[in-house]
C-alpha cells in the first residue's frame, strides 16, 4: 500500500499531478475540494454550506472535511493506496489523518510539497477562470485569499510531516511532464 499527500498552494498542480500519477502507480484519488464541488453541484445540505466558503476562497471547517474524508477511506477498503489531495489542510487535519490511517493499520508513506512561484499560481487559475465554471477562479482578489489562506494555516501542515521525514520538495514550475517526472521519481526512491 502506498499512501501518498499531494501537497502545496492552489494552482500548484495537485489536481494535474495526481489524474497522472493514479495511472502510473494504480492509487485512489481523494480530494477534498473535488468531493466539496461534487456536494455543490449536488445541492446537499453540506453542499449549500461549504459554497458559502469556498467561494470567498475560505477553509471549510475541520470536522466537516475529516468526515468527507472518514466516509471515502470506508469505501474504498479495496484500494491500493490513496492520493490525498487538498488535505490535509490544516494541523488538525493532518493529525486525524494520521488517527484514522492508524486504525485500519495504515499510514502516509509520503509528503510531496509542490514548490511554485506566487505569479505563476495567480497566471494558472486565472488562466482556468477564464475556461472553467470554478467561482474561486473567477477574480484575482479571491485567488489571493486563496493563496493568503494556505500561507496562514496550510504551510505549516509541511512541519508535521518534517518532523516524521516524510517531507520531500518538488520543483513545480516547468511542464506538467516535467513535474510528472520529478514526482514519480521521488515515489519510486521511496519505495
Ligand atoms: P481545492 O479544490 O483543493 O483547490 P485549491 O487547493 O485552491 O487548488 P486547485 O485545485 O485550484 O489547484 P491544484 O493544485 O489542484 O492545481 P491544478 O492541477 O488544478 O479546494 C477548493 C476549496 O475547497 C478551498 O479553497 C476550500 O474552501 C475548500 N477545501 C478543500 N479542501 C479543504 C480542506 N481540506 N479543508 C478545508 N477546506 C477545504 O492546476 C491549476 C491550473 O493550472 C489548471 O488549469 C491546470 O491545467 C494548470 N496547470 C497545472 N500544472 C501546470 C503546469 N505545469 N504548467 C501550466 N499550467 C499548469
Ligand atoms: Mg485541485
Amino acid at each position: 500500500m502506498l499512501n501518498v499527500v499531494l501537497f502545496g498552494p492552489p494552482g500548484a498542480g495537485k489536481g494535474t499531478q495526481s489524474e497522472k500519477l493514479i495511472e502510473k502507480f494504480n492509487l485512489k484519488h481523494l480530494s477534498t475540494g473535488d468531493i466539496l464541488r461534487a456536494a455543490i453541484k449536488n445541492q446537499t445540505p453540506l453542499g449549500l454550506e461549504a459554497k458559502k466558503i469556498i467561494d470567498k476562497g475560505n477553509l471549510v471547517p475541520d470536522d466537516v472535511v475529516i468526515g468527507l474524508i472518514s466516509r471515502e477511506l470506508d469505501e474504498h477498503k479495496d484500494a491500493q493506496g490513496f492520493i490525498f489531495d487538498g488535505f490535509p489542510r490544516t494541523t488538525v487535519q493532518a493529525k486525524e489523518l494520521d488517527t484514522m490511517l492508524d486504525s485500519k493499520g495504515l499510514h502516509i508513506n509520503l509528503m510531496m510539497a509542490l514548490e511554485v512561484e506566487h505569479q505563476e499560481l495567480i497566471k494558472r487559475l486565472l488562466n482556468r477562470g477564464l475556461q472553467s465554471a470554478r467561482p474561486d477562479d473567477q477574480n484575482v482578489e479571491i485567488i489571493e485569499n486563496r493563496i493568503k489562506v494556505y500561507g496562514e494555516y496550510t504551510k505549516v501542515v509541511a512541519d508535521y510531516y518534517k518532523a516524521q521525514g516524510k517531507f520531500v520538495s518538488i520543483h513545480g514550475m516547468g511542464t506538467i511532464d516535467e513535474i510528472f517526472e520529478r514526482i514519480s521519481k521521488a515515489i519510486t526512491e521511496h519505495k
